[in-house]
């Protein structure tokens, strides 16, 4: 089953990289030319029926991940659910879907319009996970969601892929300290998320987090192309538990400002 997920992963990170070409750069940076472990791989969605959460999840329980950790981002109107694997060097994957209904109607028809060009069977494409923007949208509509959440118009525009890749500093051979790495990054001349400091929560909470701002990319929209932000790369050091194993939840304060790394005025 792991040459499974593997797969799986091949393709979603050949996708990502695609419009995320630092996260490439960074990846022979940090590997120094070998494999790195990807602590989690993200997604975004909608909690309409046709998409939501459990349908993306379908496709990782198929091959052996199962459900461990569920979160509530209240401000972003976002719930998440994050998934592991029984072989603890697959990645962890964390899925948000954003809770539509809690959204004023303009915002809600967009969002309907958008997900009413979809086949009622779309989630069970096997490349679902990284089928990309499949529907339709125009820059206004792009605009309108942007003003009122980012997250919404993120999705609108690049649709199902990895929103960022985790590189899981335990597992790099030449660094184990996220200070070492960010300047590392910061001496390449990447720009980090500074929202909410750096790094994202301590050992105490058992997770460290750092990520890039994310790149920019076109994106072809029925009236214009504009260059809009894409993906971002993000790094995770976690501390072990009282038991010795590794912590291997999400911390939702943490998170909550790691979204921010796609934001256009970052
Ligand atoms: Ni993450």
């Amino acid at each position: 089953m792991t040459t499974q997920v593997t797969a799986l992963f091949d393709e979603i990170w050949q996708q990502y990289i695609d419009v995320t070409p630092s996260a490439k750069n960074i990846h022979q940076l940090l590997g120094n030319g070998s494999d790195i472990i990807n602590d989690h791989v993200a997604y975004r969605t909608f909690n309409s029926a046709k998409v939501n959460l459990a349908k993306l999840a379908t496709h990782l329980l198929a091959i052996g991940y199962t459900e461990c950790g569920q979160y509530d981002f209240a401000a972003k109107k976002l719930t998440a659910k994050h998934y592991e694997h029984s072989d603890s060097t697959m990645p962890k994957v964390f899925i948000s879907e954003l809770r539509v209904e809690e959204f004023s109607a303009e915002i809600q028809e967009i969002i309907g319009n958008l997900v009413s060009q979809l086949p009622d069977d779309v989630s069970e494409r096997s490349d679902f996970l990284y089928s990309g923007q499949l529907w339709n949208i125009s820059s206004t509509d792009y605009q309108t969601l942007l003003a009122t959440s980012e997250y919404a118009a993120w999705l609108s525009a690049w649709g199902y892929r990895a929103n960022h890749f985790t590189v899981s500093i335990n597992h790099l051979e030449n660094y184990d300290d996220i200070t070492v790495v960010n300047s590392t990054l910061k001496e390449a001349g990447y720009l980090l998320n500074t929202n909410g400091g750096e790094i994202k929560g301590d050992s105490e909470v058992k997770l460290e987090q750092s990520s890039t701002l994310a790149d920019k990319a076109k994106v072809t929209f029925t009236d214009k192309e504009m260059e809009i932000p894409s993906c971002f790369y993000e790094f995770a050091k976690r501390y072990p538990l009282a038991n010795g194993e590794l912590y291997t939840g999400f911390v939702a304060a943490s998170a909550d400002k790691i979204f921010d790394s796609t934001n256009v005025k970052s």
